[in-house]
């Protein structure tokens, strides 16, 4: 892993992540999770504090990045639940069948490289019933902004530790086998249109 993967990165995915309209989704989502919940790409921990502990028995929070788990401490110090790391890719994940009761994937599923493969994972831990709570930036509804999308996404990719500024979220959460629940849409506040246009819900 190089220097900029390994500490440059981290800074500025937390910064990305961290803007006022973002945390305000992470508070329309995460809050939600109950039981034993498994957080994909957890990042600089920057979900922790929008857990509700009394609705929740643990959470395993998979992330496959030193560099992030590293930016994670503090949060995870912090956290007032039983928080077990799981230093994998999203792609193998290390847990039995139907053994979540809540996925968590909030601005993850641009960065992992194999889309499909991690959410057909997450298909098989969730158990019948349980949830997937989402917010993931992605493709754009409008033709020119799709456009751009299209064209800055190779240098992007490059510079944002591997995120896709033009995922088809539903369709990708679709053909992995979910039933979308509710989704809602919109390009957040302060944001380049490239980079913030979010759908976010649920699915089983
Ligand atoms: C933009 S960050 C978002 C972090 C966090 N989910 C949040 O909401 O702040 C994308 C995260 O996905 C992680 N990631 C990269 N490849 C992954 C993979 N194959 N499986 C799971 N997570 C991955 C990165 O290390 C990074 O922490």
């Amino acid at each position: 892993m190089s220097f900029y993967e390994n500490r440059v990165l981290p800074h500025l995915i937390n910064l990305a992540c961290s803007s006022k309209p973002v945390l305000k989704q992470r508070e329309k989502v995460v809050p939600q999770a109950t039981g034993r919940v498994l957080e994909i790409g957890m990042g600089s921990g920057l979900n922790i504090p929008y857990y509700e502990p009394d609705k929740i028995e643990l959470v395993w929070g998979l992330e496959p990045s030193s560099g992030m788990r590293r930016k994670a401490r503090s949060r995870a110090d912090a956290a007032p639940f039983e928080l077990r790391w799981l230093d994998l890719p999203g792609e193998e994940i290390p847990l039995d069948n139907h053994s979540a009761d809540t996925i968590v994937l909030t601005y993850t599923l641009c960065t992992i490289p194999d889309s499909m493969a991690a959410l057909k994972q997450m298909r098989r831990v969730l158990r019948p019933g349980g949830k997937l709570l989402f917010s993931e930036h992605g493709k754009a509804p409008d033709a020119a902004v799709q456009k751009w999308q299209d064209r800055i996404n190779p240098y992007w990719k490059k510079m944002a530790g591997g995120c896709h500024l033009n995922r088809d979220i539903p369709r990708l959460l679709h053909e992995a086998g979910f039933t979308l629940g509710k989704i809602e849409t919109m390009y957040v506040p302060s944001t380049p249109k490239f980079a913030g246009f979010t759908y976010w819900g649920d699915a089983d």
